[in-house]
């Protein structure tokens, strides 16, 4: 199958509807990530998705709607606050999970009885939401277990031959998945943190709690991605604190006598020390939204050249940091944090 990438026009737009009335696969832009996706309503295209992706069938996806689209035929329940919630953050990056069973496939929640929904608002995801009208399944796309994609490239990158039609709406400007947020409750409870963050929420509704999985009952975890390896880049990768940092520069070292293939991702603080050895240095950022929007663009260039990746962990950790550090630790092969 040839993969083409097209710039979201009216012509590529009716294309990428055709497709998804057949139970294809498109891949489209968000604000967060590129999400590979298909019709919530087709069980085939549904499952074309975990096939594609190579993705463990007990994963569920996230359905994404037009702000415009009427929520009751997809869910049961919708409390006051989730209510309270779509109004001061959506569309945007926030995925709130509903009450929900028998609305759409069974292969999109792999048993749950709720749908987690996301109303993305990149200008480009929007129009093609718009112009389908049904919910879209969309994980993030990329190969299970790789690093999320940011660019049309990225898509590519993972997908060439795999899927016909890749829409290009630019780079990602969000750079970490949305927050994942269970509505199942009393209270909202953060299943996965992202750019819209427990203090922004609390604000909003009074409470919000944190979820932390109990890992050695993996049937009992809510939100079955958190037991998973993933956004790891294809190369040895070591993460170290920031007081270990002198501990990084000496296995810097070591690793680039014996590998051609060395390079450190640290935030902007940092590069000149690195620089004063000689290493060579992706630049995090120098500030939150920097660094969450650079994360993933950077483990993909540096899984291109490294056999290792020494990272230092970024020293704050409120805010989307509580994200950004999510989202490293699990893509780091060892930490000596
Ligand atoms: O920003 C995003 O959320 C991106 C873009 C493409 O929208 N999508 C994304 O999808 O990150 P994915 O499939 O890579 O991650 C979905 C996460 C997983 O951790 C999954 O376990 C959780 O959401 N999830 C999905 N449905 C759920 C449900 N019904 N209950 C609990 N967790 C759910
Ligand atoms: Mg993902």
């Amino acid at each position: 199958m040839e993969t083409r990438v097209c710039l979201i026009t009216p012509e590529s737009l009716a294309w990428a509807k055709e497709i998804i009335e057949k139970g294809g696969v498109v891949a489209m832009p968000t604000e967060t990530v590129y999400g590979l996706g298909s019709s919530a309503f087709n069980d085939a295209a549904v499952r074309k998705i975990f096939e594609v992706k190579g993705r463990p069938n007990n994963n569920p996806l996230i359905a994404h709607v037009h702000e415009t689209y009427d929520l009751s035929q997809i869910i049961d329940y919708d409390p006051p606050y989730a209510q309270k919630l779509r109004a001061a953050f959506l569309p945007g990056p926030l995925t709130l999970v509903y009450p929900s069973k028998g609305k759409v496939s069974p292969f999109v929640s792999c048993g749950l009885d709720t749908l987690a929904i996301r109303v993305p608002a990149h200008a480009g995801a929007r129009a093609f939401l718009k112009k389908v009208g049904v919910p879209i399944v969309a994980p993030s796309a990329n190969i299970s277990r790789h690093v999320s994609p940011t660019s049309a490239q990225h898509v590519l990158d993972d997908f060439d031959g795999k899927i016909p039609l890749i829409l290009d709406g630019g780079e990602c400007t969000g750079g970490i998945e949305s927050t994942v947020c269970d509505c199942t409750g009393e209270y909202p409870v953060i299943l996965r943190p992202g750019l819209i963050t427990r203090e922004m929420i609390e604000k909003v509704v009074g409470r919000c709690d944190e979820y932390a999985p109990d890992l050695e009952n993996p049937q009992q975890v809510k939100s079955p991605g958190m037991l998973y390896k993933h956004y790891a880049p294809r190369c040895k990768t070591l993460l170290f604190s920031q007081k270990n940092v002198e501990q990084a520069i000496l296995r810097y070292v070591k690793e680039s006598q014996e590998n051609k293939g060395v390079a450190v991702l640290c935030e902007e603080k940092w590069i000149s020390e690195f620089e004063k050895i000689g290493a060579k240095c992706l630049n995090l950022g120098k500030n939150q939204a920097e660094m969450a929007s650079r994360l993933y663009k950077l483990l993909r260039e540096a899984e291109r050249f490294c056999d290792t990746l020494i990272v230092v962990e970024p020293q704050e950790s409120d805010g989307i940091m509580t994200g950004v550090l999510n989202r490293l630790r699990k893509a780091c092969t060892s930490q000596d944090v």
